[in-house]
Formats: structure tokens, C-alpha cells, sequence
């Protein structure tokens, strides 16, 4: 059973931000499956990897838009981000020297992306935010 399960009150009307964060979703679950699968596999680095990648560029499209919207949260909003990023990192230096992931790993990111989604990202003002104009359009 997947950990992560979306579901429309995750949906904050932006596109781009809205098909990032299913996609997180879909890859905490993927992570989880390999760990629960055996946690010693090198596939579960290679989730761990791509989790990592697609956090930071979901990070990036997010914390612009925020920016550009002037938004007044901005402050706390990324120090949330930096924190889970920072989290990230760790446990994939310890994972590649032997560390293993451990389901309740899996569940907290499950959880953090949850909470996040709607605490921070759509109570701070989620609708004021404008993608950048596609340039000629
Ligand atoms: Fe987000
Ligand atoms: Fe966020």
C-alpha cells in the first residue's frame, strides 16, 4: 500500500507546483517500496538520489514564485525547505557509507510532504503565485 497517497486537497491551482508535488509522492512511494522490497539494494540509493533531485528543483520552481509573488512567508517558508534538505542530504551520505534507510524514513517524508503541502505551501498565499510569462507569449 502506497505510504504518500494523493488526493485532490493537495491541489494549489499551479500547475507546475501541483505535477512537482505528485511526483514527490509518487517517488516517496517508489522509495518506500524498494526499502520494505530490501533496504540494502543499491536501488534504494538510486531513489534516495532522485528524491534528493527532484525536492531541490521542486524547491527551486517553488521558493522563484514566491519570490516573485513578494510573498511574506518567505523567510519561514524556506527555512522548511532548507531543513528537508538538509535532512536529505544526510541521509543519503550515510545510506552510500552503509547506513540503511528504515521505513519510518520513508513515512517521515511521506508525512513532511503532506504537512508541507498544506500548512506551508498553500496557507501562504498559494493562489498569488504566478508562473514567470513564457517569453514571446
Ligand atoms: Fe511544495
Ligand atoms: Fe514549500
Amino acid at each position: 500500500m502506497a505510504i504518500a497517497s494523493w488526493n485532490a486537497r493537495f491541489l494549489t491551482g499551479v500547475e507546475i507546483i501541483d505535477r512537482q508535488h505528485e511526483t514527490l509522492f509518487e517517488t516517496v512511494n517508489t522509495l518506500a517500496d524498494a526499502v520494505k522490497l530490501n533496504n540494502e539494494s543499491p536501488r534504494v540509493l538510486g531513489y534516495l538520489e532522485l528524491l534528493v533531485r527532484l525536492t531541490q528543483e521542486h524547491f527551486t520552481t517553488e521558493e522563484q514564485f514566491l519570490r516573485e509573488s513578494g510573498n511574506r512567508q518567505l523567510r519561514s517558508h524556506l527555512e522548511e525547505h532548507r531543513g528537508l534538505d538538509a535532512k536529505l542530504q544526510e541521509l543519503r551520505t550515510k545510506h552510500a557509507q552503509g547506513g540503511l534507510v528504515s521505513a519510518d524514513v520513508t513515512l517521515f517524508f511521506a508525512e513532511w510532504f503532506a504537512h508541507h503541502i498544506n500548512e506551508a505551501d498553500m496557507a501562504n498565499g498559494v493562489s498569488d503565485w504566478k508562473p514567470a510569462p513564457t517569453p514571446g507569449a
